[in-house]
């Protein structure tokens, strides 16, 4: 009798342990990386300054939460003991109070760390070390955890990110687990039950379309990330994102090109972590970055990622289906020139078959409000009629206020 309870009891530990955190990241995670503008030149001031400008600039109001470090926040050996330790140069508070500083602003605080023997940029990793890093970022009160895929060599991904998965659990402070390894093994059919985001490809660059090589691997352009993964829509949803990198707005791009990347972003139901030096900011980068109606196309609570609906004469076009029966749609303009869009809603069936969604446009009425404008377009009586400059986008809402409840 004693050995079957002791056999039971096992068993429900080791179920208990074997799982992700479980409500955390319920909509995608919004916040701010340090890896795009800042590489491996971060210090404790930066981090204080962001989370400043998160408050002063709108950012926190807006929803984002996240600060997190990302590559070249340790120090280049750990301790005597094997125990991480933060850079003293570059962070001589060290990691508890930096987390503090976050936290007391009503922010989140996250790090970065690698499966393999050391990270990208050649600091200690986690393999081997997983459950005592992992009591080390719980005892830092960290909430965020970034999980690179560098030097691995022959480790099996799904495996080494369970292993995490399981230290941060083990460790006890709830943190969501964001997984890195660029797509290469697929974790969209594996990590629902692993992590809470997971990166769908190799690295974003500053521009709308291009690729540029480093030899073994490419960085990748807004479109080309969109492109590349555009049929792995079905798995995303409320804990489980796919993740299409942390945004480039802000770092270079025109203006119209950053809303068009926000707006996809936020179509595809991806984390928006901003990847830009927000003490730099332009009035329109921040425009763009804190435009609620948009972010709550992002945020929206059912959690379906937007699918491309057409692409005819190099007008994108994509739809998103909303709860209470709205729908998100943009248009953008791929040309080099500004267009004009003349959109008759009853010569188009749209509909999302994976979720059983009809925007019923033919019996019901639809209210449109243009979204970066924040203006009312009239509804789906008549034709939708815009100019969109190139390389921009018209983001819509559609919405029906008697079909809220069905
Ligand atoms: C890459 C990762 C980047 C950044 C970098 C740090 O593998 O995709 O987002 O974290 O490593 O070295």
């Amino acid at each position: 009798m004693k050995k079957n309870v002791f056999i039971l009891l096992l068993l429900v530990s080791i179920t208990i342990q074997a799982q992700k955190f479980k409500g955390l990241a319920e909509t995608p995670p919004l916040g701010w990386n340090s890896w795009n503008t800042f590489g491996t030149d971060i210090n404790e001031q930066l981090v204080k300054d962001i989370a400043d400008k998160f408050v002063e600039l709108g950012l926190k109001d807006a929803g984002y939460e996240y600060i997190v470090l990302d590559d070249g926040w340790m120090a280049k050996e750990r301790d005597a003991n094997g125990n991480l330790i933060a850079d003293p140069e570059k962070f001589p508070s060290g990691m508890k109070a930096l987390a503090a500083y976050v936290h007391s602003k009503g922010l989140k605080f996250g790090l970065y760390n690698c499966a393999g023997s050391t990270t990208c940029a050649g600091y200690p990793g986690s393999r081997g070390y997983e459950y005592q890093d992992a009591r080390s970022y719980a005892s830092w009160d960290v909430d965020y955890l970034k999980y690179d895929w560098c030097n691995t060599e022959k480790l099996n991904a799904e495996g080494s990110y369970i292993t995490m998965r399981d230290a941060l659990k083990s460790a006890g402070r709830p943190m969501v687990f964001s997984i890195c390894e660029w797509g290469d093994n697929e974790p969209w059919k594996w990590a629902k039950d692993v992590g809470h985001l997971w990166r769908v490809t190799g690295d974003i660059i500053n521009c709308w379309d291009c690729e540029v090589g480093h030899g073994s691997w490419s960085s990748w352009g807004v479109w080309k990330i969109i492109n590349m993964r555009k049929d792995i829509r079905k798995i995303a949803g409320p804990g489980h994102w796919n993740d299409f990198d942390m945004m480039e707005v802000g770092n270079g791009m025109t203006e119209a090109e950053d809303r068009s990347h926000f707006a996809m972003w936020s179509m595809l139901a991806s984390p928006l972590i901003m990847g830009n030096d927000l003490r730099a900011a332009s009035k329109e980068t921040i425009k763009t970055l804190t435009n609620k109606e948009v972010i709550e196309i992002n945020q929206d609570k059912l959690g379906i990622q937007g699918f491309r609906f057409s692409n005819e004469n190099n007008l994108e076009i994509w739809l998103k289906p909303l709860n209470n029966n709205a729908w998100a749609m943009v248009f953008v303009n791929m040309k080099d020139v500004a267009t004009t869009i003349n959109f008759d809603w009853n010569k188009h069936d749209i509909a999302d078959d994976v979720n059983a969604k009809h925007l019923n446009q033919k019996k019901h009425t639809y209210k449109i409000r243009d979204l970066f404008n924040q203006i009312n377009l009239g509804n789906t009586k008549s034709n939708l009629k815009a100019k969109i400059e190139s390389h921009d986008v018209l983001m819509i809402k559609l919405e029906n206020l008697q079909l809220t409840s069905q």
